[in-house]
């Protein structure tokens, strides 16, 4: 079989997954024009329209991430053409971490004493106990049900909500609107990692925010659809110029994932005070597992065995 690799590490991909797959020809993006054509199946992270066209004979794509929603929403994407996704491996474990760096950010208070620190102010904050201090993960997909299990473990309450029933261990599984409202209503930090859909653009919107307790904060490791910015800049309070001291609804949020990437320069985002900014860097795929499962997957797609593919419609 012939595979074509294309991610910003391309290279490193291509070696590795030769040594894998001894009777594989395996070649990056930068092949020939006429060598591209021949791809059986690409494995591709956010590659070119033109380039997803090109193979004459495409038999599968992996998708060389969790979400696939450029994939999808890729003009070049060919129809019919089965897609396999990487599901956790080892991302799910960097984006636990990262969200409880940002859980623990914000209970136990290190933006109120970042803002101290800068009026040279000695005051210590009543530490409200993690018991009770609920958190709230929408998405339980691989990465979602991980990370809800590693904050749980961490002693968090954890509320999970997805769109069709789930039942996980040590988790209050909601799901549906209705479980999401009751969900919202209850949170201290709102965690998101829902893929991008039709169904998940903006659903952190005004009416989402206005549902969470005052003071909640939030933490978007997912995709940057899934929050209203506007509505979020509005619920974080008339502050943008200040220096954060009035907590609006929204005490904060710790952001990696935005509508536009990267954050145009230009975005209010950037400077309010309440806002922490990372790009894109909370689940970053490490090669040792996603590589198991890459060649796993040609492995079953030339064996024409069953794989796990990604449904169109749904979106993930
Ligand atoms: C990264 O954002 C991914 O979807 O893997």
């Amino acid at each position: 079989m012939k595979v074509l690799v294309h991610s910003d590490d391309a290279e490193q991909w291509r070696d590795a997954l030769a040594k894998r797959l001894p009777d594989a020809e395996v070649f990056t993006s930068s092949a020939p024009a006429e060598k591209r054509r021949e791809a059986d199946y690409l494995a591709v992270w956010k590659p070119s329209a033109e380039l997803l066209g090109e193979p004459a004979r495409l038999k599968g794509i992996v998708n060389l991430g969790a979400g696939v929603d450029a994939l999808l929403n890729n003009p070049g994407l060919p129809a019919g053409v089965p897609i396999v996704k990487l599901r956790d491996a080892g991302m799910a474990e960097l984006i636990g971490d990262y969200v409880r760096y940002g859980i623990l950010h914000f209970q136990r208070d290190f933006d109120r004493y970042r803002r101290q620190q800068a009026r040279h102010e000695w005051h210590e904050h009543t530490v409200i106990d993690k018991s009770d201090w609920p958190v709230g993960v929408l998405g339980l997909g691989a990465i979602g049900a991980k990370v809800a299990a590693m904050v749980a473990a961490d002693g968090f309450p954890v509320h999970g909500w997805s769109r069709s029933p789930k039942q996980l261990e040590g988790i209050t599984c909601q799901h549906g609107e209705a479980g999401l409202d009751a969900l919202l209503g209850r949170v201290k930090s709102l965690v998101l990692l829902l893929p991008d859909t039709a169904e998940t653009r903006h659903i952190i919107d005004q009416a989402a925010l206005a549902k969470l307790p005052e003071g909640a904060s939030l933490i978007n490791p997912g995709r940057g659809s899934l929050i209203d910015e506007v509505d979020l800049l509005d619920a974080l309070g008339p502050d943008s110029e200040g220096q954060g001291e009035t907590e609006g609804r929204l005490r904060g949020a710790l952001l990696d994932a935005f509508t536009e990437e990267p954050l145009p320069a230009d975005s209010p985002l950037w400077s309010h005070p309440r806002l922490w900014i990372t790009p894109h860097m909370a689940g970053p795929t490490p090669l040792g597992e996603a590589l198991d499962q890459v060649a796993e997957a040609l492995r079953a797609f030339e064996a024409g065995e069953p794989i796990e593919t990604v449904d169109r419609d749904a979106g993930y």
